[in-house]
């Protein structure tokens, strides 16, 4: 692992420490006392199927395209070795969990939890689920199985709290993707951009041909072009300081960001927001437009939609961010208080395992968190995914619950909300500004 993500990853630990010590978490409640739950003592071999019998509920937001096929990949390994369990698969539909994640907020108030629930390494998981004790750590579980010898090391502090393991992380993401549609390009004579300005230049040689530009969808994937938009104009240690106050806000450079976001916006699809993330990004393979900014969940939605890359698609990083990946990592949890803990742990034992990881992430459209997976099994993208993981400068994303807990990053998206509605920079920068205050990043 390179050395910027190990100084990356200390510096998200660091400002994690002091957004709780100032308030700023969703939850300030002090994290329960730890004692190890005694679900996670003595898991059993995973190699031959195993007796237990019981039942497991698995919360994520997988219902859609190439996103429930992953969890259905992995679902079958879990079956597989726990044939007397019943998998219960409790997804709740809506790209980024943006329903899920309410729904699971409800249940979780009314003491109604899952046994296990997807949640994103970073301050997602530290801010609500670990401040709110909702979460029971897993040290034991990480021993038992060996995990601290193949998660990449750098990504345990972001799951981790006063020494505690509180999540299996099963993929790493790439959320600064833009793919194009390669015969629309090359027939409009227009290169894959690398800056912003080309990129800007490109869309409006597009425009001008009757091509429509850019493919957007519903409200959190205009979130996710902001920080995309963010990077490509800051660069990494900018962008990062956005996240640890040693970026203003308010400053001139963030003001570039922001116009260049909103020039970005212009050239999007009339009707976005009645979208999903699966409509938007299917307009580029199905050549109803030449870009979409997306994870690479996208990846694996076109291969199950039968896409070839570099014929249907292709790909390369947003403009302006080319050697900086901006990451997330899904991860599930134990509930407190789960139904069925020792289910639980049966489940989250396959959500780290080889054999799991490497049925869920080619399909998934993420590499595996695990080091050691079988490069042969991904396809050509995740093969380059996994390359540059290894090699780019590594940053956290914002919408998927790496740099900002849920309180800011709440902040952030009713500020565009209004952003998208009156189209007034002057407004959406203040909002931000505030937004940062209040999180405590920025005192
Ligand atoms: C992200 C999640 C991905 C993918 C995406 C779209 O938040 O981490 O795995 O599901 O949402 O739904």
């Amino acid at each position: 692992m390179n050395k910027k993500l190990i100084a990356l990853l200390s510096l998200l630990v660091i400002a994690s420490m002091a957004l709780t010590a100032c308030g700023g978490g969703a939850a300030t409640e002090a994290p329960a006392a730890t004692e190890a739950p005694a679900a996670t003592e003595a898991p059993a071999a995973t190699e031959a199927p195993a007796s237990e019998a019981g039942q497991v509920e698995v919360f994520s937001w997988w219902t859609g395209g190439g996103e429930a096929a992953g969890l259905e990949a992995m679902q079958a390994v879990f079956e597989s070795q726990y044939p007397d369990i019943e998998f219960i698969n409790a997804a709740v539909a809506g790209g980024a969990g943006t329903n899920a994640r309410a729904v699971l907020a409800t249940r979780l108030q009314s003491g109604d939890p899952p046994d296990s629930w997807q949640g994103h390494a970073g301050q997602e998981l530290i801010g609500t689920y670990v401040a709110g004790s909702q979460i029971e750590p897993l040290n034991d579980l990480y021993e038992a199985e060996g995990w601290l010898d193949v998660m990449p090391e750098t990504l345990i502090p972001l799951i981790s709290q006063d020494g505690n393991i509180y999540s299996v992380p099963v993929n790493i993401h790439r959320a600064n993707v833009l793919w194009y549609n390669p015969a629309l390009l090359a027939d409009n004579d227009v290169e894959v951009p690398n800056t912003i300005d080309e990129w800007f230049a490109a869309m409006n040689k597009l425009q001008a041909a009757g091509v429509q530009p850019l493919a957007l969808g519903e409200q959190w994937t205009k979130l996710h072009l902001l920080e995309t938009v963010l990077l490509g104009t800051l660069g990494p240690d900018a962008y990062n300081g956005l996240w640890d106050g040693t970026t203003d806000w308010g400053s001139p450079e963030v003001r570039i960001a922001l116009e260049n976001y909103a020039t970005a916006l212009s050239y999007a699809n009339s009707d976005s927001a009645s979208l999903t993330w699966q409509d938007a990004s299917q307009l580029v393979v199905n050549g109803d437009a030449a870009f979409n900014v997306m994870g690479d969940w996208a990846e694996g939605y076109f291969r199950e939609l039968g896409k070839v890359p570099n014929t249907d698609y292709g790909w390369a990083a947003t403009p302006g961010s080319d050697g900086v990946f901006q990451f997330l990592s899904d991860s599930f949890v134990l509930a407190v208080g789960a139904p069925d803990p020792d289910a639980a742990v049966a489940w989250l034992k396959v959500a780290g395992s080889k054999e799991g990881q490497e049925a869920f992430n080619p399909v998934k459209g993420s590499i595996c968190a695990r080091t050691d997976c079988d490069k042969s099994l991904f396809g050509e993208y995740l093969q380059s995914a996994m390359d540059d993981w290894s090699t780019d400068i590594v940053v956290g994303s914002l919408t998927h619950g790496v740099v900002a807990n849920d309180s800011w990053k709440t902040e952030i998206d009713t500020a565009l909300g209004l952003f998208l509605a009156d189209g007034n920079v002057d407004n959406f920068q203040a909002a931000l500004v505030a937004a940062c205050s209040s999180s405590g990043a920025c005192q």
